[in-house]
């Protein structure tokens, strides 16, 4: 099988883009990073891919204009022969032409046990100061195929991190993210090997010679 071709969209650090890459340095992961999107000409994942030669496209719209937003996206989607898109802390909704093109083929990564802790406005920090606040023993990461909705689509990997009494939201960020370092190859790897079934909302792992 060729590499499966992948395109990662996000608009900050890009720490799990850049755990992604390396899983594929690595040859953990038989894929490849075609290109990035990203809103946020500012982005340090813009930066990451400049200097690992990857194609880059700043899309949002002050540029573009919000109407042309998922043409532009769809564009540099086909120019790179994309067949899945990493999601890696992309903080815009992705539009409807983009998800209908890419049915099953959009990933992201939440940082808490979907269907808890999600939903619009359930990003950043302050997924991790509702955790905390909340009580709850167990937060973790979850990896989903995205749909229209935030935070709804069907649930590939999910990973359990343990919450501590003394956790601030920060401590508590670090010790999710180091997992989300290691789940997102892995559930971008079954892809990889072409091992997933989808059936309803349930994400079904094939096994051997099934
Ligand atoms: C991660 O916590 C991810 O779960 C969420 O956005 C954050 C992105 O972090 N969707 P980074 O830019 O990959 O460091």
């Amino acid at each position: 099988m060729n590499p499966l071709r992948i395109a990662v969209f996000a608009s900050g650090t890009g720490t799990n883009f850049q755990a992604i890459y390396h899983a594929i340095e690595r040859n953990e992961l038989d894929a490849e990073v075609v290109g990035l999107i990203t809103n946020n000409p500012g982005a340090g994942a813009r930066d990451f891919a400049e200097n690992n030669s990857i194609e880059t496209a700043v899309i949002n719209k002050k540029i573009h204009g919000e109407e042309n937003i998922d043409t532009e996206i769809l564009n540099c989607l086909r120019n790179w022969n994309t067949e899945l898109i990493v999601l890696a802390g992309y903080m815009k909704m992705v539009g409807d032409p983009v998800i209908d093109s890419y049915k099953n083929r959009i990933l992201n990564i939440h940082p808490a046990l979907l269907p808890s802790f999600g939903g619009k406005g359930m990003y950043g920090m302050h997924v991790h100061e509702a955790v905390i606040e909340h009580g709850v023993k167990v937060s973790g990461v979850t990896v989903h195929l995205v749909d229209n909705e935030y935070d709804t689509g069907p649930i590939v990997m999910q990973r359990v991190v343990p919450v501590y009494d003394t956790d601030t939201p920060e401590v508590l960020q670090n010790r999710i993210l180091k997992e989300e370092h290691t789940i997102y190859a892995e559930a971008i790897k079954l892809f990889a090997e072409d091992k997933i079934e989808i059936n309803g909302r349930q994400v079904i792992v094939k096994r051997k010679n099934a």
